[in-house]
């Protein structure tokens, strides 16, 4: 299982949070040179890089300088993501809270990939993976979501789509990855602001439980890793079944 990405040089945008880590590690466990790119300051990966992903020029030279250092690049995992704390029903959203919401989780991931994509083109053989993280909550409909992240979750599935049948023929595989709740402190929090929220949720989840941080790992690396070469424009679901239940077990 282990050496999958033996040789390749993987960069994880938005890495300094826990999925970002785990996926980080997760890569070099697998023997991957790993960069890791943030806006705040971090240590995530062997190369830890500060860099804003809505921001053209920071994007574009942050990308040259990796193929500058080693060489190549091989796999982009886009983990990058916001959910502002004014994200809610439309009605009560400013505008400000909706184009920052688009910035962070969608423009983000065309910039990444606008600028990201060709190197992987450019790298012998020609070829590569991208990775996108979207949300479950791009799937269905919810009378609490959080909407102009919802939204931009969506568009992140379709950019993915698009590109992954647009590129079908370069060997770049583009998927997106429908998160579900993941077991961080930030993800419980944020469930448990409302104390009836995580278990008004937490019935629709068939599984009954968060999904762990190596479970996130081991599904990106997957996608990473030639042994999901057959898999392009596709929106993987890693909820426990959400996506997929009407009822669930008692
Ligand atoms: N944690 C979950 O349960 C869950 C559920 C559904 C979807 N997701 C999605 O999965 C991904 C990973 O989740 P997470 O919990 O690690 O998210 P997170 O919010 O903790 O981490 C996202 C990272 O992106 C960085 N970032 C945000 N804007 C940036 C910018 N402009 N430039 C550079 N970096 C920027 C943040 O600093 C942060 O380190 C996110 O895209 C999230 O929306 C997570």
């Amino acid at each position: 299982m282990f050496g999958r990405l033996a040789g390749k040089v993987c960069v994880v945008n938005g890495a300094a949070s826990l999925i970002g880590r785990a996926v980080a590690d997760r890569f070099a466990d697998e023997g991957a040179v790993v960069v890791g790119v943030d806006k705040v300051s971090h240590s995530v990966g062997g190369q830890a890089v500060r860099a804003d992903l809505t921001d053209e020029d920071a994007v574009a030279g942050m990308y040259r300088e990796v193929v500058r250092d080693h060489g190549r690049l091989d796999v982009i995992y886009n983990n990058v993501g916001l959910m502002g704390p004014g994200d809610r029903s439309i009605f009560e959203m400013t505008l400000q809270t909706w184009r920052d919401a688009q910035d962070a989780n969608l423009t983000s991931i065309f910039l990444a990939c606008k600028h990201g994509i060709p190197h992987l083109r450019e790298t012998e053989p020609s070829g590569g993976s991208v990775i996108n993280a979207a949300s479950f909550l791009a799937a269905v409909g919810s009378a609490t979501a959080p909407m102009a992240y919802a939204a931009a979750k969506a568009g992140v599935v379709q950019l993915s789509r698009d590109l992954g049948v647009h590129l079908a023929r370069s060997g770049v595989r583009v998927n997106a990855v429908l998160f579900g709740p993941i077991e961080t402190p930030q993800q419980r929090e944020l469930l448990q602001r409302d104390p009836s929220a995580l278990d008004k949720r937490m019935v629709h989840w068939p599984m009954g439980r968060f999904g762990t941080l190596d479970e996130a790992a081991a599904t990106i690396a997957f996608l990473a890793s030639d042994d999901a070469g057959f898999i392009t424009g596709a929106a993987i679901p890693l909820d426990g079944g959400i996506t997929e239940a009407f009822t669930v077990p008692e």
